[in-house]
């Protein structure tokens, strides 16, 4: 690492920041606004990044920004009850009505991790199943396999006991004779079967039609609850998040990134007679020092503001992903290259490699990551800013318009025909 990170631990307070997958010097920003991140010259990029999916209205936009130090000048934590946290909850659960009981935490890790372990306490069973590229956070039974940052960073098994480890087992998506295998003779183990309805973290992968519907059949067979993570999902496919937008009641949901605004709130929550396990009524123990703290309530409540005042806000955004898509799309024709473009809501993705749209984390790993490094570099230096690694997808925001599509798909017009020069397409 280069003596300008100085004491900051590897140059990132998180992993992939550091672009080991791209190599070259990280991205260093100075400050967002709408669309664009700034590096240290001052020089605008289109940011795709928006900062791994919080950003649903752009960098420091109004609606969220404005009149910051009055809400702070009210009290930013309080270590009590507050009313407008209770509002929160309540409003959240109109939307997501298998929320029927919400606990606020800071991270979609502690969310996740809280939700696993009030699956354990519920059902009095040890193990979760997760499946391989998706991502739950940072906490130890979430990572061998992850996908996202975790893969990013090369090895993740470092500090993590046998124990710990074995707390999970791990399916591949889309795969419901994996997921039986691995069921198999463990049924009675199992409290939950946790998943990313939409796989964000090993690029954007869909569910199969019917592995969902599978997923759930058997976790009611053998009496395991079904975690669902929107973390990223909830307010990017909607109000209602995946859940709502395909139609399942999980039994408990974690929740993050966009319902904060840009500022740290997440949550987890579900069927309230398992969230009864949860302390103080239950044993299951899960608490912050700033979770539902004022500060960040109060900007979960503009966000919800600002969705709600604004019944148009998905189907722009959906048309200008869409536009994106299909641009890129194009390219890919001209160029006679058989690259498949997934897009999902304001989330658009492809991958290096050949084909149909990848199902999985094993045909995720089969793109060409050094392509993949050339791309992202030549579109930074084309004044586009992707996510530095394969695992990650681009994020539109509200601020994306037609300007923004227009000069992307020029960049990567221009980035493809380089490397197709280069002799790496
Ligand atoms: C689906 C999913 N779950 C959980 C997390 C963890 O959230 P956080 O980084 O806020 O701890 C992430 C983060 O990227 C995520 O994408």
């Amino acid at each position: 690492m280069t003596p300008r990170f100085g004491a900051l631990a590897g140059g990132a307070s998180s992993p992939v920041r550091a672009g080991a997958a791209v190599g070259g010097d990280p991205f260093v920003q100075t400050y967002g606004r709408g669309a664009y991140a700034y590096d240290d010259d001052g020089r605008a990029h289109v940011d795709y990044v928006m900062a791994y999916g919080p950003l649903l209205f752009g960098h420091a936009h109004p609606s969220q920004v404005a009149g910051l130090d009055s809400l702070a000048a009210r009290g930013s934590v309080f270590g009590a009850t507050h009313a407008e946290e209770v509002r929160l909850a309540d409003r959240m659960a109109q939307h997501l009505p298998a929320m029927e009981l919400l606990r606020f935490t800071s991270t979609g890790t502690e969310a996740m991790m809280s939700a696993l372990r009030v699956a354990r306490a519920y059902t009095g069973r040890p193990r979760i199943v997760r499946f391989a590229g998706n991502y739950h956070g940072h906490f130890d039974a979430a990572l061998a396999s992850a996908g996202a940052s975790a893969a990013a960073s090369g090895a993740v098994a470092g500090g993590i006991s046998p124990g710990a480890r074995g707390d999970a087992l791990v399916a591949r998506y889309n795969d419901l004779h994996d997921l039986d295998a691995i069921l198999d003779d463990r049924e009675d183990e199992i409290a939950a079967i946790a998943v990313e309805p939409v796989a964000a973290n090993m690029g954007l992968v869909l569910p199969d039609s019917g592995f969902l519907d599978g997923l759930f059949a058997r976790a009611r067979r053998i009496g395991a609850l079904v975690v669902f993570d929107e973390v990223i999902t909830w307010l990017r496919l909607g109000l209602g998040g995946a859940q709502g937008a395909l139609g399942y009641v999980p039994d408990l949901t974690a929740l993050g990134k966009i319902m904060g605004g840009g500022f740290p709130l997440a949550a987890f929550g579900g069927r309230a007679d398992v969230m009864a396990a949860l302390a103080p009524e239950g044993s299951a123990f899960a608490g912050g020092t700033f979770s539902g703290n004022p500060f960040c309530i109060a900007l979960g409540h503009r966000t919800l503001d600002a969705i709600e005042s604004d019944p148009h806000v998905y189907a722009r955004l959906d048309r200008n992903a869409r536009l994106l898509a299909g641009g890129l799309r194009e390219i890919f024709a001209a160029l006679a290259l058989d690259i498949s473009v997934v897009q999902c809501a304001s989330m658009v993705d492809f991958k290096f490699r050949l084909g149909p749209p990848v199902r999985n984390f094993d045909e995720a790993a089969q793109a060409d990551r050094l392509a993949f490094a050339s791309y992202y570099h030549a579109m930074r230096e084309r004044g586009v800013l992707l996510a530095p690694s394969p695992n990650e997808l681009m994020f539109l925001s509200t601020e994306h318009g037609e300007r923004e599509i227009a000069l992307t798909l020029e960049a990567a017009g221009a980035s493809f025909r380089m490397l197709r020069d280069d002799g790496l397409i």
